[in-house]
């Protein structure tokens, strides 16, 4: 009797314990997320918080032109990276200007496993870049340019190599952009923090350091902020002095994560603007 009596108890529970055991993964995941302490936006916000109302207008482009180069995981862990950065956007206050170019063949055939992604709040093209900005206000993003990317300008075109390739095409995308005649630069890594490993970083967050920096964060605050201090991110010792680079690959840090975003991701599908 006792015992059915305890079973039934449990049961009723159930619910309860469900419940506290979601709002603790909830609570955990808000703590560990990157864009906690930016002004971001309450769920409430997000209908008025959109591209159009930003006073940010730096835009901010994912170049998928490299689907020959990748195998289908890879596209899928790319696909994967660009949905983080529209969630990234969505929950700044002052979301840039995100496109996403060359949005075609497989790219595109993973990208429309997101139902309801046409609706969301980015502006999503089949051609390359070269066809939409005027190049003069083009800047390449790539880890292997000698100039350094100091300040954000406004009206600015910056593009992010839509590429996850464990750096097996080590150099691709600063090679095609000297190709192209396109202004290119790096990000301030080594002049403000020390960081253990490669400086090649995985495509959201170098995005999401970008968005941090255009809603007022200083490189170093952002820098810290994004990169996992696993990875040897940490701040600049007083001489200025870099440790030796080991090579560690960055994107093993987004596979970490994979499973946290595809469950944000999941909440996100159909975008709370368009609903
Ligand atoms: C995973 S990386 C791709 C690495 C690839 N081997 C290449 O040729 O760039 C994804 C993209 O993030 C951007 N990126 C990564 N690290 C960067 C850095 N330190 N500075 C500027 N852009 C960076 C580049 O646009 C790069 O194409």
């Amino acid at each position: 009797m006792k015992k059915l009596k305890r079973k039934a108890l449990w049961a009723q529970q159930k619910k309860e314990r469900r419940f506290s055991h979601y709002s603790m993964i909830k609570r955990k995941k808000r703590r560990l997320d990157p864009t906690r302490s930016l002004n971001t936006v309450t769920r409430k916000q997000l209908k008025s918080a959109t591209m159009a109302n930003s006073s940010c207008k730096v835009a901010i482009v994912v170049d998928l032109s490299f689907d020959t180069f990748m195998d289908e995981k890879s596209i899928a862990k790319c696909v994967k990276q660009i949905c983080r950065c529209y969630s990234i956007n969505r929950r700044a206050a002052n979301p840039v200007q995100y496109h996403i170019t060359s949005l075609d063949g497989a790219s595109l055939t993973e990208m429309s496993k997101n139902s309801g992604y046409q609706n969301w709040d980015v502006n999503l093209h089949g051609k390359h870049f070269t066809d939409l900005f005027s190049k003069e206000k083009i800047v390449y993003l790539t880890a292997e340019s000698d100039h350094l990317i100091d300040k954000i300008e406004d009206d600015h075109v910056y593009i992010i190599g839509g590429l996850v390739d464990h750096n097996s095409h080590k150099g691709l995308c600063h090679r095609l952009a000297v190709e192209k005649g396109l202004r290119h630069g790096r990000l301030p890594i080594g002049e403000n923090i020390d960081m253990k490993t490669r400086k090649v970083l995985t495509i959201d967050h170098v995005f999401n350091i970008m968005v941090n920096v255009c809603n007022g964060q200083k490189w170093k605050e952002a820098l810290l902020e994004v990169l996992p201090a696993r990875k040897g991110a940490q701040e600049k010792d007083t001489d200025g002095n870099f440790e030796d680079e080991e090579d560690c690959d960055a994107e093993e840090d987004f596979d970490e994560n994979e499973n946290s975003i595809a469950d944000e991701m999941d909440s996100c599908e159909t975008d709370p603007i368009s609903t």
